[in-house]
């Protein structure tokens, strides 16, 4: 009994306190911290759980492959469809927030993280003519040890996506939800390191926790692309 009691503790202190810093596998660090040389995903910089050589592939255009995963299999991503690609690859390698929703059964993946339908919709509108062969970009392949293949043909992605809320939902697996909140929700602008405590907090005060929630987003400056984190001293 007494036994059994202290198990139950023992998992609820590091339910509460351990909670991880970085998602599990071989890309991300055991914790988030400062680097230096990012080519890409400068909105982690400060605070990223992966090391800035991660990003050395990803500054290329067209990106060919990363992690012997390719993503040309039906000709390369237009500029502005890879741009989208991009800011979701680098947060789920490098963002520091990433570990709140870590899949319960794999260390390594995200669950139902919640974008906002404005950012879905545009990444949707961005890759529109693109090529596809699949509908879930983990899962629907056939890999060997020269990648990933296509199983099916390649297809534009307003074909393959009914709108953004699909591409969201399931290009991904189940890593990422649309937000039914307009501000509640990521979409990988530094705004994200703002509304993450109203995310995170949203049972205890519905109302108020999406006025807190709305100011930061209106209040953000016209130009995003300076990442405005806490400046550090
Ligand atoms: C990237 O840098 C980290 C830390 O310096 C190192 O452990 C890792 O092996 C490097 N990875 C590659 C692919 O160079
Ligand atoms: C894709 O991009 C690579 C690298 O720039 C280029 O060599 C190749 O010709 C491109 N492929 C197509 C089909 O345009
Ligand atoms: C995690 O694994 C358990 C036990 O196999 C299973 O019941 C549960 O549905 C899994 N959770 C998810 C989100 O896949
Ligand atoms: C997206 O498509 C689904 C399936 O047709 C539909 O239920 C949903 O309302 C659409 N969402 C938006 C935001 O248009």
């Amino acid at each position: 009994m007494k036994f059994a009691a202290t198990i139950f503790f023992a998992g609820l202190i590091s339910a509460v306190f351990c909670h991880p810093q970085c998602l599990g596998g071989e890309n991300h660090k055991a914790a988030p911290s400062p680097e230096t040389g990012f080519q890409e995903c400068f909105l982690y910089e400060e605070s990223s759980c992966c090391h800035a050589n991660f990003t050395d592939k990803l500054s290329l255009s067209p990106i060919i492959e990363l992690n012997n995963y390719y993503w040309n299999r039906c000709g390369n991503l237009s500029k502005k469809c890879e741009d989208y690609m991009k800011k979701v690859e680098c947060f789920y390698q490098c963002s520091p927030i990433a570990s709140h929703w870590i899949h319960p059964n794999f260390s390594e993946a995200v669950q139902h993280v919640p974008l906002c339908q404005s950012f879905c919709d545009s990444w949707f509108e961005a890759c529109r003519s693109d090529l596809t062969c699949a509908y879930n970009w983990i899962s629907d392949w056939v890999f060997d040890e020269t990648g990933n293949h296509c199983k099916n043909d390649c297809i534009p992605f307003d074909k393959m996506y009914v709108n953004g809320t699909d591409l969201c939902q399931n290009a991904w697996g189940t890593s990422f939800t649309v937000s039914s909140s307009t501000c509640r929700c990521l979409d990988f602008t530094a705004t994200d390191f703002k509304v993450i405590k109203y995310i995170l907090e949203r049972e205890s005060s519905e109302e108020s926790g999406e006025m807190e929630a709305c100011k930061p987003k209106l209040q953000q400056p016209k130009d995003k692309k300076e990442p405005d984190l806490e400046p550090r001293t």
